[in-house]
């Protein structure tokens, strides 16, 4: 056993309570220099589950991102933990199909998601980020992230979706619950109720939407979904609902985290700060050094669909091949000084996947809208502070601050 085996194996990787300290940055950088491609030991919590492959370097992540016959979203699921959420559901949606299935479902809201259809939502995103701004007049301090990330980016995506902005909240509800299963912040009543209450409340609430679609057709997302034919045939209920889920999903959770886990790294940098408030053109790139350092998603997993090797390992068909995109995205050998926040960086990162088929298909609406938010936060208040410890969620899978509590005037 390697040094780093046994360290592992003390530290467990997966552990809750390591994660709710944000990612453990010292344990992926021994294995990117040690051992790259690693086999970890089971997940004490969920033992039935077994080990699985963490790859941590971003050259192999890129490998493996690229190569969907030999590593398979469908076969697996896309999470390390596949018995919180069935198998058969993950597969309803695009991000776990392989192609040609794949293909065909993305294709039908790629056209929607472009640069320049996205460019086009601008003013109204700023409507809404001004708007909840204005909601916070009179106050000296709030929580960044339920204050302000959560209802602009539940309206953006309630907005793309059809989604009533009454139902805003119950819908973040929904999502942050079931994302964020094991936080006990997030999800007081345990991972059990994911399937028990929310799954049965998400169909329950998507199937009325569907239920006005199919009568009445309108121009939002829910409607394409509803109406949309995949070789010649409609998409059934459940997927449907989970095409609907996938949406809402990666459009709330991912923007709000960037945005919370970058607005903090620019008070904690006050130099960097000043950078923006001095030049704003340069808000974009601090938009990528804050996904960089802070992707959305910790991972994305990949199930071997046959005997291969990767960075000197041998994986066998059927083995678990996990992404680390919080490693990757701070490897030395593509990023100088990895740890430190730096907004006039320009090396690619890999916050949006590391290419391939299932690379993100929001990045543009994201860039749009942290763009937007950083812009007017640090006009309005650019001399914001962090009043209150930040707390994280307490999740391998979705690396986001559940609170964020700032004065927002001195
Ligand atoms: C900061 C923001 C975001 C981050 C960091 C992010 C990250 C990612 C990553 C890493 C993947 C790859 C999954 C894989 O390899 O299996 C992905 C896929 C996806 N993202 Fe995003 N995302 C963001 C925002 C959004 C938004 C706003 C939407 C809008 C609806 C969105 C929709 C999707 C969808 C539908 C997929 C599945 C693509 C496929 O399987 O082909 N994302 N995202």
């Amino acid at each position: 056993m390697t040094a780093i085996d046994t360290k592992l194996e003390d530290q467990l990787l997966l552990e809750r309570e390591i994660w709710a300290k944000g990612p453990p940055h010292a344990l992926f950088k021994d294995l990117r220099q040690g051992c790259p491609v690693h086999w970890t030991r089971e997940i004490s919590e969920f033992p039935e589950e077994g080990g699985f492959w963490s790859v941590t370097s971003a050259d192999d992540i890129h490998k493996v991102s690229r190569d969907w016959r030999t590593f398979s979203s469908e076969l697996g699921g896309v999470t390390v933990i596949s018995t919180i959420f069935p198998l058969e559901l993950t597969r309803a949606m695009f991000i776990g199909m392989d192609p040609p299935k794949h293909d065909r479902v993305k294709a039908l809201f790629q056209a929607g998601f472009t640069p320049k259809r996205i460019a086009a939502h601008e003013h109204a995103i700023r409507e809404i980020v001004l708007k909840t701004l204005d909601g916070l007049e009179g106050r000296a301090s709030c929580d960044l992230v339920n204050d302000v990330a959560q209802p602009v980016v539940s309206r953006v995506i309630g907005s793309f979706m059809g989604i009533p902005e009454e139902d805003d909240a119950t819908w973040a509800r929904l999502m942050n619950s079931t994302l964020g299963a094991g936080d006990p912040d997030l999800n007081p009543a345990g991972v059990e109720s994911v399937m028990e209450k929310e799954i049965p409340e998400i169909f329950e609430r998507c199937g009325r939407m569907i239920a006005q679609r199919r009568e009445h057709p309108t121009d939002d997302l829910t409607s394409v979904l509803v109406h949309a034919e995949v070789d010649g045939q409609k998409l059934e209920e459940h997927e449907i609902v989970m095409g609907f889920f996938l949406l809402v999903a990666a459009g709330n959770d991912s923007t709000k985290a960037t945005y919370c886990s970058g607005m903090r790294a620019l008070m904690e940098n006050p130099d960097q700060r000043q950078l923006l408030l001095e030049d704003p053109s340069l808000v974009p790139a601090a938009v990528e050094e804050s996904l960089r350092m802070f992707p959305a998603f910790a991972h994305f997993r990949r199930t071997a669909t046959k005997d291969t090797e990767l960075g000197g390992r041998q994986i066998k068909e059927g083995e678990r091949v996990v992404m680390w995109y919080v490693s990757s995205n701070r490897d030395e050998s593509r990023f100088e000084d990895p740890d430190c926040f730096d907004v006039r960086r320009t090396t690619e990162h890999q916050a949006f996947g590391a290419g391939g088929r299932h690379f993100c298909l929001g990045t543009a609406l994201a860039r749009l809208e942290l763009r937007i938010l950083f812009e007017e936060t640090l006009k309005r208040f650019p001399k914001m502070e962090i009043i209150g410890e930040p707390l994280t969620v307490e999740s391998a899978f979705i690396n986001q601050l559940k609170t964020l509590p700032v004065r927002l005037t001195p």
